[in-house]
């Protein structure tokens, strides 16, 4: 029966992508072509021969490409869609020419002439998606792009396989229109849109009205950029996801229709009602169907569809009650305002609610929402499935199809961090389960542009069937095509990074990143991390020795940054726990030894290092969202929206670091004050004999964190010194005096 059903689901989707023509075929490969054109420049490109041809796939109907020729002719590439080719030729690239794509920067040497493919190797997915975002991903790290930069990211995902994205830019400006053809006025519109920083939670009904209003020029670009997007997309042969109503409205609705049946939702994220607490359509009302068809006409009727559409009634939200009737009901109301306008419809839903409060989804909760779309027509992310897979206990979601994602990364912080053994084992396990419905492997990560090796494994295994058999093998290559050359020291240092960072598993791995750096200070911290923090420093003293070899690839020295980075942040929970000892048994001496060494000689240090590479530079991070202004008065909002989130993310810290990076600037004008603070509030505790008091400094620390946000002090946007030159030193200052007594 699952099987039946999930074969529906894909019945529809492939009879969607069934009605691309042959000239389809043409336009795919022109795409892949042109994307040749830009990773390795037209000369090189030349050298490639791809064509799409949907024949490849005609047994399996899964993905498929095939290589060939190389050595004196020219490299054949065929894809069964412009996806497939575009794999395809990434395989190549990878495995045969040792070269490396990643968003860091990519290492394109390639060989003279290209090397042959001795055998022609042909490829099929098992799998028939391989997802990419989170609804996250949009705030925290694409909000500010341009389309040059969206040309690249999507670039990124053909390359990697993906067939299955969202593609949510936009949509307030459709949901404008709406609202005005409804009879809100423009300034109730405006107070209901979130800033272009907190979005993705202002469409999930989390927020409204924080850090807006959005202005007039910013949905023009939007609009100008999802067309863009779209059509890049759609050129691959991918299929966008675009937006849905889930259900909540404006509050804004209830003034022009009094009797209209809204419920209003509880608080999220220690958000006050004047930011939080949205409203809830009533699924019965007949408003329901109105607004959510009048939605997706107007949607569908500027972007065109691909019949996949996201929709997330109570993420995070406690729906106001637990009646599995009231459940199913809300469930089909937004999926019958779906099929009102498109027939084929079928609704992506993030399966995150159901882990994020497994007390309220009991299983006759989970099957209500479940079981109240016919089967196959909800495709549901399990998105964490790494860590807490929901498939598991839910009989793989009562049959409805689902894509095993990896969500890994949280807020987009930079901490080395993975679990590459629970993710190498997952996908394969998934498919294994009885009666699994899983069509698909995902990426969901709420910030990308940090632990490459950790989405370079995911995207492998979206096209592989089995694990990846020996994971110190693979990231041992991985690091020779990262930095273009096998080097002895620098896979010794990433076998190190696996075993340790790379190797979390179970519980440790959720307060992954809460380093005290980045922390509020307090006597409180959990200074316990997952691995053994020799290793990382171990890895620091082999990357660092094999500098006269690599120190050319920027890969090579983003990871010793990296790392570098890394170490200090170490080197913090080590110098805060003697600290905090020393208070404890009031040490006033060495409290000032140890807590100066952090607040005044560590965090400058790492101030600086980070300065020396534009991928780690505050000023770069807060010029993006100034660029994106059309005026001045955007641009100070922008900042504002950028600054916000990095940090306080609501007015009073509501969701204080969450968001933390380590970026240049950053550290000096933030973190760096904060422990200052911190320190002196400890030193004058012991030096007048009084308790400190969290509370109080808890007051005092806000207002420089708040006098941080609100600052218009301009930061650098080109880097300054050597990386290699400062990593070395504080490698030689630290290195034997807390790290050799450590190891
Ligand atoms: C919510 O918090 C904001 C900012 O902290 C404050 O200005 C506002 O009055 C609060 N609203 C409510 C309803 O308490
Ligand atoms: C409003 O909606 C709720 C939730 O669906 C329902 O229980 C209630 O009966 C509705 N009220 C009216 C007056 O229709
Ligand atoms: C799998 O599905 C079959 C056929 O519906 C059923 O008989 C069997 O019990 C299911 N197995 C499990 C483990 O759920
Ligand atoms: C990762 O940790 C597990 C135990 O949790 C261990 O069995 C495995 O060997 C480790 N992998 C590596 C590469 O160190
Ligand atoms: C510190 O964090 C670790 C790992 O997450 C956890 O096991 C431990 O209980 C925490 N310790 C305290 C005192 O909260
Ligand atoms: C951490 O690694 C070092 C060096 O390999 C070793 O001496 C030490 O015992 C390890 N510590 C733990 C807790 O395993």
């Amino acid at each position: 029966m699952q099987a039946a059903a999930v074969a529906t689901a894909l019945g529809i989707l492939l009879w969607a992508e069934a009605g691309r023509s042959a000239g389809d075929e043409a336009r795919e490969a022109a795409a892949v072509r042109a994307l040749a054109e830009r990773l390795l420049g037209p000369r090189r490109a030349a050298d490639f021969a791809v064509s799409v041809e949907r024949a490849l796939a005609a047994e399996s109907g899964l993905d498929t490409y095939s290589l060939s020729g190389g050595g004196a002719a020219r490299v054949r590439v065929r894809g069964s869609s412009g996806v497939a080719a575009a794999a395809g030729l990434h395989r190549y690239l990878r495995d045969f020419c040792g070269c490396h794509v990643a968003w860091s920067g990519s290492q394109l040497h390639l060989p003279h002439p290209l090397p042959a493919v001795p055998e022609e190797l042909t490829e099929a997915t098992p799998h028939r998606y391989r997802y990419y975002q989170n609804v996250c991903t949009q705030s925290y790290s694409f909000v500010w792009w341009d389309w040059a930069r969206w040309e690249q990211e999507i670039d990124w995902m053909a390359l990697n396989g993906i067939n299955l994205a969202l593609a949510w830019s936009g949509q307030e400006a459709i949901w404008q229109r709406v609202y005005l053809a409804l009879g809100l006025t423009q300034s109730e519109v405006d107070e209901y849109f979130t800033g272009p920083a907190f979005l993705a939670w202002g469409r999930m009904g989390n927020l409204h009205t924080w850090a807006g209003p959005l202005p007039r020029s910013w949905h023009l670009k939007q609009l100008y950029l999802q067309h863009r997007i779209l059509d890049r997309m759609r050129s691959f042969g991918m299929t966008p996801v675009l937006p849905a109503f889930a259900g909540h409205v404006p509050k804004a609705v209830t003034r022009v229709f009094p009797h209209i049946n809204v419920t209003q939702l509880g608080s999220w994220g220690h958000f006050n009602c004047s930011y939080s607490c949205s409203f809830l359509l009533a699924p019965e009302d007949p408003m329901f169907p109105l607004i959510g068809s009048l939605f997706l006409r107007e949607l569908t009727r500027e972007f065109g569809t691909d019949h996949v559409y996201g929709a997330d009634t109570f993420n995070e939200m406690q729906p106001p009650s637990s009646e599995p009737s009231y459940l199913a009901a809300a469930t089909a109301a937004v999926f019958e305002a779906m099929i009102a306008v498109d027939p084929d419809a079928v609704w992506l839903l993030q399966g995150w609610l159901f882990q994020h409060q497994p007390q309220f989804w009991g299983p006759s909760q989970v099957k209500a929402v479940l079981n109240a779309v016919p089967r196959g027509r909800l495709l549901v992310l399990d998105l964490f499935a790494e860590n807490q897979p929901v498939y598991t206990r839910t009989a793989s979601f009562q049959g409805q199809p689902f894509i095993w994602c990896m969500l890994h990364n949280f807020g987009g912080n930079h901490g080395l961090f993975g679990a590459l053994e629970a993710v190498n084992r997952g996908p394969a396990a998934a498919r294994l389960f009885p009666n699994s419905t899983m069509v698909g492997t995902g990426i969901a990560p709420e910030g990308i542009s940090q632990n490459e090796v950790v989405y370079a494994l995911m995207a492998e295994l979206g096209w592989r069937k089995e694990p990846v058999p020996d994971l110190e093998a693979w990231v041992t290559s991985f690091a020779g095509r990262r930095y273009g050359v096998a080097h002895p020291d620098a896979g010794a240092a990433w076998r190190l990074l696996l075993r340790s960072v790379y190797n979390c598993s179970g519980d440790a791995c959720r307060g992954h990143n809460r380093s005290p750096l980045v922390r509020r200070p307090s006597l409180q911290l959990n200074t316990t991390v997952w691995y053994n923090r020799s290793d990382v420093f171990e890895a620091w003293r082999l990357l660092l020795k094999a500098t006269p070899t690599l120190a050319s690839s920027p890969a090579f020295r983003y990871d010793l940054l990296d790392v570098t980075r890394q170490a200090v942040q170490e080197l913090v929970s080590l110098y805060y726990e003697e600290a905090r000892t020393a208070y404890l048994h009031k040490e006033l001496a060495t409290l000032l030894r140890a807590g100066g060494v952090l607040a005044y000689e560590l965090l400058p240090a790492l101030d600086r290092v980070l300065a020396t590479d534009s991928r780690f530079l505050l000023g770069s991070w807060l010029e993006q969202a100034r660029a994106a202004a059309a005026s001045e008065a955007e641009a100070q909002l922008y900042e504002q929206n950028s600054r916000f989130q990095l940090t306080l993310w609501g007015p009073e810290g509501n969701i204080l670091d969450y968001a933390n990076k380590q970026l240049a600037g950053l550290v000096a004008q933030y973190y760096s004050p904060r422990w200052q603070l911190f320190l002196e509030a400890l030193a004058d505790s012991l030096a007048r004999g009084v308790p400190f008091q969290q509370r109080l400094f808890d007051k005092l620390v806000f207002r420089l964190e708040q006098a941080f946000v609100l600052s218009s002090r301009r930061y650098p946007t080109q880097p300054q010194g050597d990386t290699v030159d400062l990593a070395q030193k504080i490698f030689l200052k630290y290195f034997p005096r807390k790290v050799a007594g450590s190891l």
